[in-house]
């Protein structure tokens, strides 16, 4: 009776591995972007500035939109010499502030398309993140986040939605957060429009594979960016502490396996460990790529469960420390 229950648990394991070997090692089919037209929102700055140049190398055209025209001019000339080949490759840039209004998205995305050729590949990178306790969030900062992270995202894929299942090809990257898998202290507002963000994409891509549109959902961790620093300036203590547990990550790093995972058509792109255990454990009813893939989270989620309660009981303590020592800085005042 004991040695089958080992060699069960020892086939159990060998299975485990061998998933994650093949989930980790295995490539799928890659599209290709050559000579394809890639749009990239946010594509001056951070992530999405690095993803503009990877397609670049990859020889498609390249547009990226964002609002700053000084900081897009400086970012077209550096993907500019990016460029596989810079003969046949074309690069602009679009002034567009893609949250404020539905008509303005649509209008500008049907002019790129008549001058640029139509877009093969979307990737919404522009976003922001202001922290802070929920009654110290003001009203301007939560609804500048729900207009840039969420409601920038929606349009743009809705002024694209129709021509790319018409022509049956086509992705579609949104880049949301790790924030998007668990609230997090400081983020009700941030979380609140990263978790639509996971909605609207698990939407849209069962709306979109039956037309050969791939939709794929990027969870950065910290990311070592303008934008970070950016947000750095309103973060709580309670927050920094947290946001210790996982490390910072290069913004190339990130883009470089977006890239990648929109080309083999997966839904999830994460790096790190970090990345791979929390949406393992989140998986619940997202789409899943691969037999593999939806083998390995089946066997794995119930045990990293656990592990998530430590974690949780972690960021518990962080947080009652915090607030004992506030509490004995005001008595010794
Ligand atoms: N960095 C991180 O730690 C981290 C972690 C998780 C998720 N993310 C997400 O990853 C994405 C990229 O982050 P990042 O840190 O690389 O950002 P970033 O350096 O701040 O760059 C943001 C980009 O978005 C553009 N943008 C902002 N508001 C816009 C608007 N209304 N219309 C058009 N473009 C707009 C900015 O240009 P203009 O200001 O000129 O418009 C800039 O090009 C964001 O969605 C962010 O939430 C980042
Ligand atoms: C990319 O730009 C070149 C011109 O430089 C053009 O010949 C080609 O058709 C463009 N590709 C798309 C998909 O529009
Ligand atoms: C799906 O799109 C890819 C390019 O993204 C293309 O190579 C392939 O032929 C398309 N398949 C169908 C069935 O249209």
């Amino acid at each position: 009776m004991g040695v089958w229950l080992g060699v069960a648990l020892v086939a159990f394991v060998l299975i485990i591995v061998f998933l994650l070997i093949k989930q980790l090692f295995w490539n799928a089919q890659l599209k290709n972007v050559k000579n394809k037209h890639v749009v990239i929102t946010g594509g001056s700055s951070g992530i999405g500035k690095h993803v503009a140049i990877i397609a670049a190398k990859h020889g498609a055209n390249v547009t990226i939109i964002a609002r700053d025209i000084q900081r897009l001019e400086a970012t077209k000339n550096e993907i500019l010499h990016a460029c596989e080949n810079k003969d046949v490759q074309r690069v602009e840039y679009l002034s567009l502030d893609i949250g404020a209004n539905y008509e303005n998205v649509e209008k500008a995305v049907a002019d790129l398309e008549r001058t640029m050729g139509p877009i093969y590949m979307l990737v919404n990178c522009a976003g922001t993140a202001i922290c802070g306790k929920i009654e110290d969030t003001t009203l301007d900062s939560l609804n500048k986040m729900i207009n840039i992270n969420f409601l920038g995202a929606y349009y743009c894929i809705k002024a694209v939605a129709q021509r790319m299942k018409a022509s049956r090809e086509g992705m579609i990257v949104l880049t949301s957060s790790q924030a998007a898998m668990l609230g997090i202290f400081g983020y009700s507002a941030y979380c609140s429009t990263k978790f639509a963000l996971r909605g609207l994409a698990e939407s849209i891509a069962m709306e979109l594979q039956p037309y050969n549109v791939s939709v794929t959902l990027c969870l950065p961790p910290d990311t070592d960016t303008p934008g970070f620093a950016a947000e750095e300036l309103s973060k709580p203590l309670e927050t920094r502490l947290i946001s210790q547990a996982a490390k910072l990550v290069t913004p190339d790093v990130v883009a470089d396996k977006l890239f990648k995972d929109a080309l083999a058509g997966k839904f999830f792109s994460t790096v790190g460990f970090e990345g791979f255990i929390l949406t393992t454990v989140c998986s619940g009813m997202s789409p899943f790529s691969s037999i593999c893939e939806l083998l390995l989270q089946a066997s794995l989620m119930g045990f990293l469960r656990i592990v998530s309660a430590f974690y949780l009981i972690s960021f518990q303590k962080i947080i009652l420390n915090c607030m004992k020592m506030r509490n004995e800085n005001k008595k010794s005042e």
